[in-house]
């Protein structure tokens, strides 16, 4: 039972659409989603398979209306749960214009149908929002975001703020987990390829986080819909840690050569974009508001252990 709650407020939804439908969270999403609800998914560019995903998945542009409406109107969805961006913090640095149409552009596109077709919009945004200086952060906390990335994060959050329709913000941390084929790698399945082919890897000790699970994600953002929350939700992890130490959690859970990872600093890597030193969250909103539990690197690692693809 979640303390102080209204369970008057619980709104029925009965579809919903997700954006980036074959990305890291949106394979998640899809794979914890409630039986009840029926789903609908969309990806662009088809570069990729979409294979064995619980929701019908189609190919569109967020960029573009008119493609857009068109799956709109075949989703008729009471809520989206708008996941889709270009996810690379080095990749939005050197490709600005691409990226602001996508990640900003795209935005506006999902907010204005929205408001259209009177769905309540769930807006993934991410931890880039902040400079990093003052963890742990919680979700009253003024953003200041250090890279490009991270400004067109808090311009998508604006945009959906000061649209008028029914909307909540979730913002991931670093996120770990199985990518859909042929999709972004994340630092762990980095790691743990290295270390499986004997690679000796660097990595960064003085930059922290609280990694999170994309499964655990996905619970934050199921939490929110069927609560019928609105306003803004930070996610993340139990441990605080620095990257050295995640890689090594990484190689003890998969049993791999833990004497391949060398410490470094972030001034050892000639950086394209600047990166926060530790935008770890505070997540007492998720954990009391939301009833979701934060989860260790140890018990998330496990679980993606069990679940290791036969291609790896
Ligand atoms: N991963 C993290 O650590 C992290 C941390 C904080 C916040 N976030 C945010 O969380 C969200 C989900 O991240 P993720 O890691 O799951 O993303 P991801 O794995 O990189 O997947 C991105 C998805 O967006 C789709 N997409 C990209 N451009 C598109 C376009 N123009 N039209 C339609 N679809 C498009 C991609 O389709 P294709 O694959 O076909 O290109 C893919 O399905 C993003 O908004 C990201 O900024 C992520």
């Amino acid at each position: 039972m979640i303390e102080g709650y209204i369970l008057s407020n619980i709104r029925k939804v009965n579809r919903v659409l997700v954006t980036g439908g074959t990305g890291l969270l949106g394979a998640a999403i899809q794979h914890l989603a409630p039986k009840d609800i029926k789903g609908f998914s969309i990806y662009f560019p088809e570069c990729s398979f979409p294979l064995q995903l619980p929701y019908p998945i189609r190919v569109a542009d967020l960029t573009d209306r008119i493609q857009m409406k068109t799956i709109f109107e075949w989703a008729q969805p009471d809520v989206v749960i708008h996941t889709a961006a270009i996810g690379s913090v080095d990749y939005a640095e050197k490709n600005r214009e691409q990226t602001r149409r996508v990640n900003v552009g795209g935005t506006m596109v999902i907010t204005e149908l929205c408001q259209n077709y009177k769905s309540r919009l769930i807006y993934i945004s991410s931890n880039a929002v902040f400079d990093g200086r003052t963890p742990f952060y919680s979700e009253t906390d003024p953003v200041n975001p250090i890279n490009y990335y991270g400004q067109l994060k808090v311009e998508a959050e604006n945009i959906v703020q000061h649209s008028g329709i029914s909307q909540a913000i979730v913002r991931p941390i670093l996120m770990y987990g199985w990518p859909y084929p042929g999709e972004r790698d994340n630092p762990v399945v980095w790691w743990i390829r290295s270390l499986k082919e004997g690679k000796p890897i660097k990595v960064v000790d003085n930059v922290f986080n609280k990694p999170l699970a994309a499964w655990s994600c996905a619970e934050v953002v199921w939490a929110v819909i069927q609560q019928n929350r609105t306003g803004i939700y930070h996610a993340a992890g139990r441990d605080h840690i620095s990257l050295y130490q995640f890689a090594l959690a990484v190689a003890e859970v998969f049993n791999l050569n833990k004497g391949l990872i060398t410490p470094v600093p972030d001034s050892f890597f000639p950086e394209i974009a600047p990166r926060p030193r530790d935008t770890s969250f505070d997540t007492t909103k998720m954990e009391m508001e939301l009833g979701v539990k934060s989860i260790g690197i140890r018990d998330g690692l496990i679980r993606m252990k069990n679940e290791c693809p036969d291609t790896l």
